[in-house]
């Protein structure tokens, strides 16, 4: 506690010193979110600072008082509430979810667009998605970079008030689903493209695995889960974390949204060891984007977790192109659930009549499709 600063000792220090002492202040809590001193500090300090609206710093159109008032009522509601009070309007008409600015971030939205477009581009891939899903959409900031990217597009929500605002913004023919991560209201195998930003910093062991599960279920063989998070690394902050330092209301817009999220109460987490074994069991590979910035700095990671095709036919590469193909084919059109798994349990010969049957029931030319396959392998 010794670093943190009365406010007006923190009027004396120049605005590098200042930004370092927020950054302490943030540091304690998050070892400490619940710490009254820390917070009685950071109402002091907002309240110094006054309220001339910094151009584009965060919350700078909210005064100190209707921003210490949202932490105080933050803090006395529970946890599972918390995301009911960011559905509200501030006084300056926009949503709290958009005022707190800490829920997600455009960049890392930027980076997992860049690598679902690199998915594609890439021939040894599937050239186009059919079914996308963004698990925990919150008021659906990442539908649009999935509209631009698959044929259809499912935001899933847990928490109602949410679910309504991103009904208001999504796009005429994207569907918004209310539903819990760990218990995903779709068949198996229904989506080739699965995203998240910012939901499993909540989730704690167990639910972490429920989540996994779910993710093994209902990606098709073949389809991919796409997550981004910020990065904080040797040359300093990601420039988005930097923001929430710049000024008091921006540090305790932060302080707010921690505490609303659950990222600094959960009690046990996976571990990166443990995750990579849980995926393997799954039939999930996972493997890590960084995202340089124009200045060659990485400040954005994603995880990109794929579906493996798997199955007797492994090493016979045009069972492989069936499996790939039906995978797609039932992302768009709905085959039954236990499509996919018969055929990759046949013997190659039957798998391909089966394959056909399938097709054909499905009102798509088995003699095309399949021969083209065919003769891709001669
Ligand atoms: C930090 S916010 C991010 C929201 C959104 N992805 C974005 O980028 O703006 C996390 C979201 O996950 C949702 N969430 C948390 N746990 C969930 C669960 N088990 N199932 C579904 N949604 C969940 C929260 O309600 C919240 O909207």
């Amino acid at each position: 506690m010794s670093e943190i600063n009365p406010s007006n000792e923190l009027q004396a220090l120049s605005v590098e010193a200042r930004a370092k002492r927020r950054q302490v202040l943030l540091d304690e809590f998050e070892e400490r979110p619940t710490d009254s001193q820390l917070w009685q500090a950071a109402y002091e300090w907002v309240r110094a600072e006054g309220d001339h609206p910094e151009q584009a710093s965060i919350a700078a159109d909210i005064s100190a008082d209707e921003l210490i008032t949202m932490a105080d009522t933050v803090r006395n509601t529970p946890q599972a509430e918390r995301y009911n009070l960011m559905a509200q309007r501030a006084s300056n008409g926009k949503y709290w979810f958009d005022v707190i600015e800490g829920f997600s971030s455009s960049k890392v939205r930027e980076g997992q667009g860049n690598v679902i477009r690199s998915w594609v581009n890439n021939s040894d891939n599937p050239s186009h998605f059919y079914n996308a899903l963004d698990v925990g959409t919150g008021v659906g900031k990442s539908l649009a970079i999935l509209e631009g990217s698959a044929n259809n597009v499912v935001g899933l929500e847990r928490n109602p008030e949410l679910l309504k605002i991103a009904k208001e913004r999504a796009g005429a023919h994207t569907g918004l689903v209310q539903g819990s991560a760990e218990q995903l209201p779709f068949d198996d195998a229904s989506f080739d493209l699965i995203s998240s930003q910012g939901l499993r910093a909540a989730l704690d062991k167990q639910a972490t695995k429920n989540f996994l599960r779910e993710l093994a279920r209902v990606l098709v063989p073949g389809g991919i889960y796409i997550e981004g998070h910020y990065l904080h690394n040797e040359d300093g902050l990601h420039p988005e974390m930097a923001r929430f330092i710049e000024t008091s209301k921006a540090m305790l817009s932060d302080m707010i949204g921690d505490s609303t999220s659950g990222a600094l109460t959960r009690i046990d987490c996976l571990s990166p060891e443990e995750e990579e074994e849980f995926l393997a069991d799954l039939g999930l590979r996972e493997e890590y984007y960084d995202q340089p910035d124009e200045d060659g700095v990485s400040h954005t990671l994603i995880t990109l977790i794929t579906k493996e095709i798997q199955g007797p036919h492994e090493d016979d590469p045009l069972s492989l192109e069936i499996v790939t193909v039906l995978g797609e084919l039932y992302a768009e059109h709905g085959f039954d659930d236990k499509t996919l798994e018969d055929i990759k349990s046949l013997p190659f010969a039957e798998a391909l009549e089966t394959a056909y049957g399938y097709l054909t029931q499905a009102g798509l030319n088995a003699d095309e499709i399949l021969a083209q396959f065919i003769e891709a392998d001669n």
